[in-house]
């Protein structure tokens, strides 16, 4: 609990110094002990050398007395009795390194041991080594240890002062390596803090270094565009809206007004009717704007089977349209226009996979709706409706169409109408009591569903296709 509110920087840098100090001590560990038992070889070397050299001078009787001290070893030659007959000259002459039973299982099996130096008055421990020569004669090597203890000690000390200089250093470094690493973040949250307060720029600092911190300032950053657009999209959407409900109101008002300033002689229910009209397109308004908002949350209120051949039939019916149910892998639904509004109404549908997509069955009809409202407004002569399933939109996917042999749309335009609050012919759609959002509602359901809308020449006129993904 302690831990995790540590900063990032305290935390990196002592689990960093941590490990690093496991590491050290480890080696400084295997150093001393490989260090110590090299020189240990190194001592029963030279003990075993010498050892060699008086046992050859003893067997050819040529040991000089006192025996010379090469290396500093002690050397004692014992006759068959067990009496120091020869030794170095600083060694005690009457009592051996070893007692009598000792020196035999040394000699025996030729292991070097060490020997408290103390009795026999030398410093620290001997290495001690026994040989037998001919005629019953020991010889006894010893060398002191002291030297190889001390440069033990000091490897030690120095190691002991040296590893945490050298972990403090590190852990230094580290710390300032990490502070230096967690800065672009630092700078990162002072801008984000500053968004939305005093800064006008409403971007946060992008490191150079092409690190990961640059690559999330970088999708912070997109992040921050998006969310500004969507923001701008949202202020256009409430300015667009009230202008939107003036003109209604406007009406309204205008219509009151001159109607109360002669109310004799008025015919009223004309300015009812009037009135009506313009409320009617009010609440048009109201209910595309509501439906927009609901899309815009982004969830589906509804996702259940619709059959998009069924849903198409009704629609042709209601409205007397041409209908194409092609349900089969074939002939594009489009072709051929009705001779009139309501010929060829129901022409049979051939069989096929059924159209059926997952979704909201009020929200799939006002897209069909929208898009044959359009169509008939601007249609000359006919209107058909097109399903099928497969070919060209490929498999697995329902394609609707909608067709008219209108004016259709220049192909610069074809995307810009799906705008919000997009009319190309301003003041005929005005008229016609359209808003300009029938097709932002198409496109915004249809995407909700996981599909597709796009607008296509359908010489002459307009082809509106939906693609939605088949149910499963
Ligand atoms: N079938 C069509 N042929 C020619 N132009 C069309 C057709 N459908 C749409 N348009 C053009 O695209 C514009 C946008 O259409 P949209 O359906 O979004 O709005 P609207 O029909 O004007 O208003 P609303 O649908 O909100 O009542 C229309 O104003 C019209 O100019
Ligand atoms: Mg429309």
């Amino acid at each position: 609990m302690w831990w995790r509110r540590r900063s990032l920087r305290f935390r990196l840098t002592a689990t960093a110094t941590a490990v690093l100090a496991l590491a050290l001590a480890v080696s400084a560990y295997v150093f001393v002990v490989v260090l110590g038992e090299s020189l240990i070889r190194n001592i029963d070397d030279q003990v075993y050398q010498r050892g060699r050299e008086i046992v050859a001078l003893s067997d050819a009787g040529r040991l000089p007395d006192p025996v010379t001290s090469v290396n500093n070893t002690i050397v004692q030659v014992l006759g068959p009795d067990g009496r120091i007959v020869d030794a170095t000259s600083d060694t005690d002459r009457l009592v051996p390194l070893l007692p009598a039973r000792a020196r035999e299982s040394a000699a025996r099996t030729g292991a070097p041991q060490f020997v408290n130096g103390r009795p026999y008055a030398l410093p620290g421990p001997l290495r001690v080594r026994v040989l037998s020569a001919d005629h019953g004669v020991t010889v006894i090597v010893a060398r002191s240890f002291t030297e190889v203890e001390s440069s033990l000690v000091t490897t030690g000390h120095v190691l002991l002062v040296g590893m945490p200089l050298l972990l403090a250093l590190l852990a230094a470094a580290s710390w300032l390596v990490i502070g230096r690493t967690l800065r672009p973040i630092t700078l990162l949250r002072r801008g984000a803090a500053a968004v939305g307060g005093t800064a006008r720029s409403r971007r946060l600092p992008v490191p150079e270094a092409r690190d990961e911190v640059h690559a999330l300032a970088t999708t912070l950053n997109d992040m921050l565009g998006r969310l500004e657009e969507a923001e701008a999209r949202q202020r256009a959407l409430v300015s667009d809206a009230a202008h939107e409900l003036r003109s209604p109101l406007a009406s309204i008002r205008l219509q009151l007004e001159v109607a109360l300033s002669h109310p004799e002689g008025q015919d009223w229910t004309e300015t009812a009717e009037g009135v009506l009209e313009d409320t009617l397109r009010l609440s048009r308004l109201a209910e595309d704007l509501l439906a927009l908002a609901r899309l815009d949350e982004g969830r589906l209120s509804r996702r259940e089977p619709v059959d998009l051949g069924v849903l198409a039939r009704r629609t042709a019916e209601r409205y007397d349209l041409g209908l194409d149910l092609d349900l089969d892998l074939g002939s594009d639904p489009g072709s051929g226009l009705g001779s009139g509004l309501g010929s060829d109404l129901g022409s049979d549908a051939a069989p096929g996979p059924a159209p059926v997509v997952l979704g909201d069955e009020l929200d799939l009809r006002r897209v069909l709706t929208n898009l044959v409202d359009n169509a008939l407004r601007h249609a000359a002569s006919a209107v058909r409706l097109g399903v099928r399933t497969g070919g060209a939109a490929g498999a697995g996917v329902a394609e609707l169409t909608v067709t008219d042999d209108g004016p259709g749309i220049p192909p610069e335009d074809r995307e810009r109408v799906f705008d919000r609050f997009t009319r190309l012919d301003d003041a005929r759609s005005r008229d016609d009591g359209g808003a300009g959002l029938g097709l932002a509602i198409v496109r915004t359901t249809v995407e909700a569903h996981g599909g597709t809308v796009h607008l296509e020449d359908a010489s002459p006129g307009l082809r509106a296709v939906v693609r939605l993904p088949l149910a499963r």
